[in-house]
């Protein structure tokens, strides 16, 4: 299949230009920006896509590339970092900006023949950077101006080179979408042939390439994540698979035992059970510090799954349903960005792990492993259901995790799934959940004075959980809802609605 090559050269959106490009039906490969000019000859991609970063082309040990990268023939698309280095080399100049420019801008066109055809004029792109392109390398011609950088972009027509310096990949590039294709279909002459099913084969055979004859566990959480690693390992290497299902009494009502059912008797899946809540909850006592909780709950699974491991046999490998997402809020590499959260099968794992581990879903976005599951015949309902963080109630209960606070915790949460499935809201929302505060507050009821716990309702609306913003649910729905928890949960006498975005705010409470 003709394929393109990401070089990453440090971005943040790195994946995303990945996950555009499959969106765009084109098979893709990301590579760190020093991949060998004698791999990409031997490779042949149709085309080149360089990312952005995050330093200056003249700092000392930015990263490089070699001048032969444009003389392949091969077409080159440079983003941000990419078009400045891609100046850089060819005899531009690059000059660091009066202020760094971050935010929205609006693009003016000169020339639609090429990377430009049908963009339209003053449409929104998203900037980013500190340097700009000062000169253009000769042969190359401005075809795109922003009012804060007059070449926002540039081309070589004939040399299919081109460069651009906001980032089409992102969302608030409103045209950013037509833009990449324009460099893949009209430029680089690919074909829409890319899908998930593809995804499937690939991912299928590099399983087997990475495994060989060994034995693999994977770590079910009751989500969709690692149930479409497990079925797409299952596919892989069969029975030479044991799935490891851990009741961690964190989960909701009901789920472990219905689940686990589901899990055997559905997906022929070879599950083992495990019920380990007392070890779970007996550690978490008196722990209140979010990330102490995440790292507890990533231990304890390790040491689950390496005891079971052991009545296997010898298991070699650990599968996980790490998704892009946890990667780059959890453990980010290089780039701008923070440690946010240790998701706990990223940033929670024990530095002597004794199994060496296997994630086939690592660069895909939750609404792709949604569209792999339904392609490895998961049900509609079971791959929409909302994410579950790993750490389960755990991370939904500020302060310490106690039974008395999951019964609470639990019942809240099932009212509200209710009301919001009832209000036909389920399917609109990325989550919807109940958070438990470790305050109380004053109340009345019966005449009688309250004195009890405090429930918040988060419901969110997001594309890939990276950003989210608050849903503004029809008042007669919140209404309902608080006044069944108040009603029917005990210890509870007040429920308040969580209006924070994500930035500032973030999804869970811990
Ligand atoms: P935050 O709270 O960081 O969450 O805005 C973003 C998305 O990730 C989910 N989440 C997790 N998922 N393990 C997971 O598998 C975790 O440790 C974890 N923490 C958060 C969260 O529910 C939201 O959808």
């Amino acid at each position: 299949m003709d394929k393109v090559f990401v070089l990453d050269f440090g971005s943040q959106y790195t994946q995303l230009i990945a996950r555009k490009i499959r969106e765009l039906g084109v098979y893709s490969e990301i590579f760190p920006f020093s991949l060998s000019m004698s791999r990409i000859k031997k490779e042949k991609p149709m085309a080149i896509i360089l990312s952005g970063g995050p330093q200056s082309v003249y700092a000392p040990d930015s990263p490089k590339i070699s001048e032969e990268i444009f003389q392949l023939g091969i077409p080159v698309l440079g983003i941000c970092y990419g078009l400045q280095i891609m100046a850089h080399v060819l005899g531009g100049k690059v000059k660091p900006s009066k202020k760094r420019e971050y935010g929205f801008a609006f693009l003016d066109v000169k020339d639609r023949k090429g990377l430009l055809s049908n963009i339209k004029d003053r449409s929104q792109v998203w900037m980013s950077h500190g340097d700009k392109v000062h000169d253009v390398p000769r042969g190359f011609i401005i075809s795109g101006v922003t009012s804060n950088c007059h070449a926002a972009v540039i081309e070589s027509q004939d040399k299919k080179l081109f460069g651009v310096q906001f980032h089409p990949e992102v969302i608030h590039t409103t045209q950013g979408l037509r833009v990449l294709a324009n460099f893949l279909f009209r430029q680089a002459g690919f074909k829409k042939e890319w899908k998930m099913g593809s995804f499937i084969q690939t991912k299928v055979q590099k399983i087997r390439d990475q495994v060989g004859k060994e034995k693999v566990i994977c770590g079910l959480s009751g989500g969709v994540d690692s149930l479409v690693t497990s079925l797409l390992i299952h596919k892989a290497i069969k029975n030479r698979l044991t799935c490891i299902f851990v009741d961690n009494g964190l989960m909701r009502k009901g789920q472990f035992q219905e689940l686990l059912k589901n899990f055997r008797h559905r997906f022929s899946l070879s599950v083992i059970g495990v019920d380990a809540s007392e070890s779970f909850l007996e550690k978490l006592e008196r722990v209140i510090s979010p990330e102490r909780k995440r790292k507890i709950i990533g231990k304890e699974f390790i040491r689950i799954f390496e005891r079971e491991a052991k009545k296997i046999g010898k298991v070699k490998f650990l599968a996980q349903g790490t998704i892009y997402p946890d990667v780059i809020e959890s453990n980010p590499v290089k780039g701008p960005s923070s440690k946010i959260k240790s998701h706990h099968n990223v940033g929670g794992l024990p530095k002597n792990l004794s199994f060496q581990l296997v994630e086939p879903l690592k660069e895909l976005f939750k609404d792709e492993v949604r569209e792999l599951g339904r392609e490895l015949g998961v049900e509609k309902n079971f791959v929409l259901q909302h994410p579950f963080p790993g750490p389960g109630l755990a991370v939904r209960i500020v302060g310490e995790v106690t039974r008395e606070r999951l019964k609470i915790i639990r019942e809240a949460d099932e009212i509200l799934i209710q009301e919001i499935k009832k209000a036909r809201l389920y399917n609109k929302l990325w989550q919807a959940f109940t958070v438990l505060l470790p305050v109380k507050s004053v109340g009345v009821m019966g005449d009688q004075r309250t004195y009890q716990r405090v429930v918040v309702l988060r419901l969110v609306r997001s594309v890939d959980g990276m950003t989210a913003d608050w849903y503004p649910a029809d008042t007669h729905v919140l209404s309902r809802i608080s006044s069944r928890i108040v009603n029917e949960v005990d210890g509870v006498n007040r429920v308040v609605y969580d209006i924070t975005t994500k930035p500032p705010g973030t999804i869970e409470w811990e």
